[in-house]
């Protein structure tokens, strides 16, 4: 919202949130306090903020006053109930259109910004056209649109400065244009693309799982190549070549993590059950199963490296985030990776540079744990990497933050405790440092000849 601000001088933008605290943080003077860090958000909500961007908790008059409503709350997997594991939780969305339903006058557009299930639009609907009495009273009318959202953390703002595409589902011509005016503003027209509501809503799902299938593609191979002696860069760049593949997305990792991948497939394996599609079900269902299997094995690995115990070892774990720039924690594959470490005896050393001390303890929840009368695993956050590396057993590089590509590996491995171990599940160790380091080495599609 605050990109449409900041493209559309003549349009009000008003963010509302029923959190108070979000919003006070959002009119922070301080821009720092921002409740996410993005690259680049922070000089857009500063160039626009109280201007024609505003954050407000008046949801009553600000729907009065719209003329479209975007919705973008959170669609998370639901834990309870039908579906449970799998469905979306859709109890925001329909609080919203309720909200929209009281309180909004004359015409409204309604958006859908969230990642939904397909055929969500309906639900929209309905409940918009349901207050019939209120309706007649004050005349109010609806159209409901699709435009889901296909910008990635850490560069959310360039991909939606410039975006791949953007999609508008819907059957009313003039909401479609009200919407297609507004992102005509900076984006080509032939950037736009048209659909049925269905269409859009279900591209979105997509577009995640055949990116998220990717990733458990390639990471399936990194073990591949550990095994047969092949290197995944090798490998990757010779079918990157191929321009029917492409070079994009193709690198292995510690599985993928973040808001979205899981819980849309998990939501697409659903709609296929729904709809006795059990064998596409099953198809989608292994690119989570590789996704956790990727985790396990990493975690696994690196207890059998270091002699088959990590009882009171300290191992420093690099990145907590479930990828750079973000300082996002959702699904991360560290968390996994750390409680199992934990689990087993370690001793954790913890270091992101925009995790907090806190975030990670929302997210592990134990700080000491007994596993026999003499042996606890434990945490601990560090800021200072060198000096945590000093007696350390061994190095675990979880998220591909630039700072960590640019520390001295060199020096790192001589304060290691000998025998020690680098463990890089993002492959960002070049082969020259590899030279220099004086530790055992283990990265993920990497030939193991070292081991
Ligand atoms: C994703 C989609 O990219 C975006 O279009 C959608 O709107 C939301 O979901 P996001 O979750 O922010 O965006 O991050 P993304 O860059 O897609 O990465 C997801 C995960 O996959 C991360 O954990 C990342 O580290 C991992 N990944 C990505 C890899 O392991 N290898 C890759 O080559 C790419």
């Amino acid at each position: 919202m605050s990109v449409i601000a900041d493209n559309c001088p003549d349009i009000e933008v008003t963010l509302v949130d029923i959190d108070h605290k979000k919003i006070a943080a959002w009119n922070d003077k301080n821009l720092s306090n921002l409740p996410i860090f993005e690259p680049g958000l922070k000089e857009v909500v500063s160039r626009n903020r109280n201007k024609n961007l505003f954050f407000s908790t008046d949801i009553e008059n600000s729907i009065k006053n719209a003329d479209m409503v975007f919705i973008s709350v959170n669609t998370p997997t639901k834990n309870k109930g039908f579906g449970a594991g799998y469905a979306s939780d859709l109890k925001w969305v329909e609080s919203c259109a309720r909200q929209v339903s009281k309180y909004s006058k004359g015409h409204t557009i309604i958006v859908e910004k969230s990642t939904v299930p397909v055929k969500t639009a309906e639900l929209i609907e309905e409940i918009l056209v349901s207050n019939k009495k209120v309706k007649s009273v004050n005349k109010k009318t609806f159209s409901v649109l699709s435009s889901p959202e296909f910008l990635a953390e850490g560069t959310a703002i360039k991909d939606l400065e410039n975006p791949d595409r953007v999609l508008i589902g819907g059957s009313d011509k003039f909401a479609i244009n009200q919407l297609k005016d507004i992102y005509l503003r900076w984006i080509p027209e032939e950037k736009i693309l048209l659909t049925n509501i269905w269409s859009s809503e279900l591209s979105k799902l997509i577009a995640n799982a055949f990116l998220a299938q990717r990733v458990s593609s390639i990471n399936s191979i990194s073990a591949l190549c550990e095994s047969t002696g092949a290197d995944i860069k090798e490998v990757v760049k010779a079918i990157g070549s191929d321009k029917r593949i492409g070079n994009k997305f193709l690198s292995p990792g510690p599985g993928f993590g973040g808001s979205c991948f899981k819980k849309d497939i998990l939501n697409l394996v659903y709609l296929c059950r729904f709809y006795k599609l059990d064998t596409v079900a099953e198809y989608w269902e292994q690119v989570m199963l590789i996704n956790n299997w990727q985790k396990q094995r990493i975690s696994s690995l690196v207890v059998e490296k270091l002699y088959g115990t990590v009882s009171n070892k300290k191992i420093l774990m690099l990145g907590f985030s479930f990828k750079s720039n973000t300082n996002d924690t959702r699904e991360s594959p560290a968390i996994g990776i750390a409680k199992d470490l934990i689990e087993n005896g370690a001793e954790l050393l913890l270091n992101d540079p925009k995790v907090t001390k806190n975030q990670i303890e929302k997210e592990i929840g134990i700080r000491e744990l007994e596993i026999d009368k003499i042996s606890f695993g434990k945490w601990e956050f560090v800021n200072d990497i060198y000096e945590a590396s000093t007696g350390a057993d061994a190095v675990i590089l979880i998220t591909d933050w630039d700072k960590y590509e640019n520390l001295n590996w060199e020096k790192i491995s001589n304060l290691l405790r000998k025998p020690s171990w680098i463990f890089d599940t993002r492959g960002i160790i070049t082969d020259d440092l590899l030279q220099k380091i004086d530790s055992n080495f283990w990265q993920v599609g990497y030939p193991m000849t070292n081991s």
